[in-house]
Order: structure tokens, then sequence, then C-alpha cells
């Protein structure tokens, strides 16, 4: 599903020229993956312009077999690593092929480097939304995104200004922001997210101006696709839903539905409950309880979590316990009922976030371990939305009538609040943190704030502070809250909630829960922080 190029050889190539006759195209792009957190993004932005892009190995695709792929441009994403301590394998040759390549953060450096221009540890690292200013407007990379526009960076290395390079935009720390020599373009922001906002518009003008791609396979029927391909796989079988009710696993409840038409075949969808939100339960019941095409079962793992969360602090240590019970729960529950497959909604995302995805063979990081990937269950694993982030697989859901409720629910984390709790999860701060989120929540639908942000939390921090409650001195727990703005979960913005909102929030929350001293609200968004707090 998620295909990297490795090498050229003669199947390959064969398979390559069928889906060029399928997209009635010769025009192919490559995306070298350098372990980027983004490249599916990219991937994402060339399809949705109706291009073919192929995603190849860094460590394994050659100069001679790029020339045998015969793409007409070449991508080279971002990654963690840097070009001078640990260089991303890559076959530096391609860049002689004279095949026009747009460098992206890292994979700018590596091309800069190559020409000869200096990489220098950026001295004021920059992360998050920044204004680029654009030289020459009316440049191909350019035209249509205007002279001042909002870029998203992160990034510890830059380019040194070289005379070599054409300068083309400049941030306030970076002063090459964007350049060119000859073929190679290179830009050290983020074109393939959405607060970048002429992103797309620079990948059109790569493609079509300087790449001259002409053909564009309109957009395909997705969902269609996913139904037939779930219903080939699935047949007559049983197949258990692990379902949590948030918008991902509705989709994937949904997609089951249509795959399953005409078949005997009833859905069971578990529901695990223990770390949930206080609504989860009464929301998955409401839509889909007492269906004829699926039986929901409730599994209570609240024993369970606490008993392998006990004594551990860590986060990373605390997101592995619970998978465990997770796992668990599902293989049981699939035992019992005589599944054939376990079905989950885990996105691409997640994957990547674990430090999975494409099989690039460079260093990708691990930012957390997802609840959902890489379980190993005993009996296969179906995940519809895996090649997909967070808003295509609610266009997806758009596309079979999935309920708008369903869709624009906020996302929640599989971990639930334990990545809502700092230190030790216990009974106590469990029930702190559903109570406050209940609050936290209901006040966001009162005040008509709910749907104007992509997600929002409340979190019990290990921080507390001294605190005066009806004349009497105490000491009370500090609450992180926390809204963003985003599009598909890669990236987020702070959400900017009113001030009366959160005075508001803050004085229910120190009023109603005893042990809650104070609370503050997290500015940052997405880098540098994640959008959960664990
Ligand atoms: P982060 O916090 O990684 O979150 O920026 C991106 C989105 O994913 C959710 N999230 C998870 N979802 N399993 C999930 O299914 C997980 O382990 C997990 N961790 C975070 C998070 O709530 C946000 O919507």
């Amino acid at each position: 599903m998620l295909y990297t190029l490795k090498s050229a050889t003669d199947a390959v190539l064969t398979e390559i020229d069928e889906e060029r006759r399928v997209r009635k195209t010769r025009e192919l792009f490559l995306l070298f993956s350098l372990g980027s957190q983004f490249d599916h993004l990219i991937k994402q932005a060339l399809e949705k312009l109706g291009v073919f892009c192929l995603v190849a190995d860094p460590n394994k695709v050659t100069a001679e077999d790029v020339e045998k792929v015969d793409p007409i441009g070449i991508i080279l994403s971002g990654g963690p690593a840097s070009v001078h301590t640990e260089p991303p394998s890559f076959d530096s040759r391609i860049f002689n092929l004279n095949i026009p390549v747009l460098g992206i953060c890292l994979g700018f450096q590596l091309w800069a480097k190559h020409v000869g221009a200096t990489v220098i540890p950026a001295t004021k690292r920059e992360f998050g939304v920044h204004t680029a200013k654009l030289f020459y407007p009316e440049h191909r990379l350019f035209a249509n995104c205007g002279s001042n526009t909002q870029v998203l960076e992160s990034h510890g290395d830059k380019v040194k200004v070289d005379r070599k390079l054409t300068v083309l935009a400049t941030t306030e720390n970076t002063p090459v922001a964007a350049a060119r020599y000859q073929h190679l373009f290179g830009v050290q922001f983020h074109p393939e997210v959405t607060e970048t906002e002429c992103g797309l518009q620079v990948f059109e003008n790569f493609c079509f101006s300087i790449c001259n791609a002409q053909d564009r396979f309109p957009a395909d029927d997705i969902a269609k696709q996913k139904i037939t391909a779930l219903r080939d796989e699935i047949g007559n079988k049983k197949v258990l839903l692990a379902l949590s009710g948030g918008s991902d696993s509705s989709v994937v409840a949904h997609l089951l539905k249509e795959a399953l038409k005409g078949s005997k075949c009833r859905i069971l969808a578990v529901y695990i409950k223990g770390i949930d939100r206080p609504d989860d339960e009464r929301h998955v019941h409401e839509y889909f309880g007492n269906q004829d095409w699926l039986k929901v079962k409730v599994v209570d793992e609240a024993a369970a979590f606490l008993r392998v969360l006990k004594g551990k602090t860590s986060m990373k240590e605390k997101r592995l316990a619970m998978r465990d019970v997770y796992k668990e729960a599902l293989e049981r529950e699939a035992g019992w009922y005589g599944a054939s497959y376990i079905v989950q909604g885990t996105l691409y995302t997640d994957i990547s976030e674990s430090g999975g995805g494409y099989d690039s063979g460079a260093r990708k990081a691990t930012i957390k371990v997802h609840h959902n990937t890489n379980l190993n269950f005993s009996l296969p694993e179906i995940t519809p939305l895996a090649d997909c982030v967070k808003d295509g697989g609610r266009n997806i859901g758009r596309q079979i009538n999935v309920p708008e409720i369903l869709l624009t629910r906020h996302p929640f984390p599989g971990p639930g609040l334990v990545v809502r709790i700092e230190g030790e999860v216990t009974a106590s701060k469990l029930a702190i943190a559903r109570r406050a989120d209940e609050i936290y929540i209901e006040e966001l639908r009162r005040w008509k704030l709910y749907d104007t942000v992509w997600q929002a939390g409340a979190v019990v921090t290990q921080s507390v502070t001294t605190c005066t409650k009806g004349d009497d001195a105490a000491e009370g727990i500090i609450v992180a809250l926390w809204a963003v703005w985003s599009v598909n979960g890669f990236t987020a913005q702070a959400a900017d909630l009113p001030y009366d909102f959160r005075q508001y929030v803050s004085r229910r929350l120190t009023n109603e829960i005893r042990k809650i001293g104070g609370t503050v609200y997290r500015d940052s968004g997405k880098p540098p922080s994640t959008i959960e707090w664990g």
C-alpha cells in the first residue's frame, strides 16, 4: 500500500508502465523520502494536482535506476538527519541528470552541499510559521504566491548565502529560504503543510511550469476503490472492528457496511472502556447501537489499564503499557467471535509518528508510539485508512454519506486520558481528567466554539500551585488546557480561544473539582509541540 521504489528491475518497469497506461500519461515524478514526517503530505499534494508520483528509497535507487524510470521531476523531502553528522545516503549523481529537482528542507541542503554551497547549523532554529519575503514573485517557482507569504519552517541547519545560488526568498532568521542553481530548486520551508499559504501553488508551479507536466489524472473515487478492496479481501468471513467512535473508526465502520452488503457477515465492533472520555460510550451507542449490520460490544478494561500503568511515570512507558491491554482485549474478543480479521482506523499520521511509513531506508524519528500501530496481532489486520491523513479520511466518509456529526467529532487519541495525565496514572487522576474534559468540552459547545477548533484537551499536570480556597490555604493541581486548529493533524496552531471563555472554564474547573488549584493555556503549536500532551 505504501509502495516504495527500490530499483528499476524489468518487473518494476512493467508495473510502472501499466500505471502510466491507466493514467494515460508518460509523466512521472519521483519523491525521495529522506525520513520526513511529512513525506506522505507531499505525495498527497501531488495527487491532488493529478500528477503521478512514486516514492523512492534514497538508499537504494541509483542514477541508473532514475534514468530507466525516466521521471520528469524529482522531489527530495525533508528529514531528521543533518548533512553534516549523519548525511542520508543518496546517489548524488542523480543531481547531474539534468532533471528538475525540488529539494525541501534537508532535501534542499543536500543538493546545496553537492554544488559546493555551505550548510551551517542555524544559531536561531526556526520552528513554526514565519513570513517569507519572495524576491522574484514572478519567478516560475513562486508565480501567484504574492511577495510576502506565510510558510512553516522546522529546521536546525540552513544553507549559507553563496554567489552560486540565486536566492529566491528569505525569512527572519533564514537568509536563504528558497534558492535556485541551474535545474535545482530548493525551499527551506515546507510547502506540503497547510500552514504554508502558497504550498500547493509551489508544487503546481514546479510540476507544470518548471517540469512542463501536461497531464492531470482526475481524482479517483477513493471510497469506491476501498470498498471493493475490502469486499474482495473479506468475502463472507467475520471481522472485528476496533470502534472508538472517533471519525476514523466511524468511517471504517461505514466502509465495512458498504463492503459487506449482501454478505452473511455481521461486524463485531468492540469499544474498549477504561481510559475513555466521559461521553464516548454514549456516543458509540447512539450512532452504532441497534444496527442490523453491526453489533457493538463494550469491553471494560479499566482495572487492567490501571494495573499495567501502576508505577509507570514516563509517557513512553505508559503508551507502551496501554497498548498491551488494547491488543490483548481485541485478540481475546476476536477469538470468541471467531473473527478472521481485526480492522482498525489507523491513519498514515499514526504510522508515521510511530516511526513507520514509506520503507525508504532513511532514518525516521519516532515521535510517539501510537496505540494502534505495529501490534503484530495473531490474526490478519486490515487498516483501510493507512494511506490517509485525517482530512482525507473525513472526505472518504463524505463520499459514502457518513453523518457529518461523526466526521466532525474532535479526534481522541487511542491511549485516551493516559496521555493527558502526567506521572503515574491512578484512579483518582483519571477521575479528575475525565471531569475536567467534560467541563471543558461542555463549555466549548455551549460557547459555540467546539466546531471552530480541531481538537481540545485538558491535562492533569504534576505541577502544583499554592492556592486559597474559602480562606483556607492548600496546594492544588495545575490543569493545562489546549486547543488547536489543524487540517490533518500533521501540523497545528494553538487556537486563539477568547479570554472570557478561558476565564469561565478556569473558574468552573477550580470551583467544581476540589483538587484543581489553577489552570494554564498552551500557546505552542505543532511543531514544536505535538497535539496531545504526551
Ligand atoms: P499528536 O499528539 O501526535 O496527535 O500530534 C495527532 C493526532 O493523533 C491523536 N493521537 C493518537 N491517536 N493513537 C491514536 O489513534 C495514539 O496513540 C495517538 N496519539 C495521539 C491526537 O489526539 C491527535 O488527534
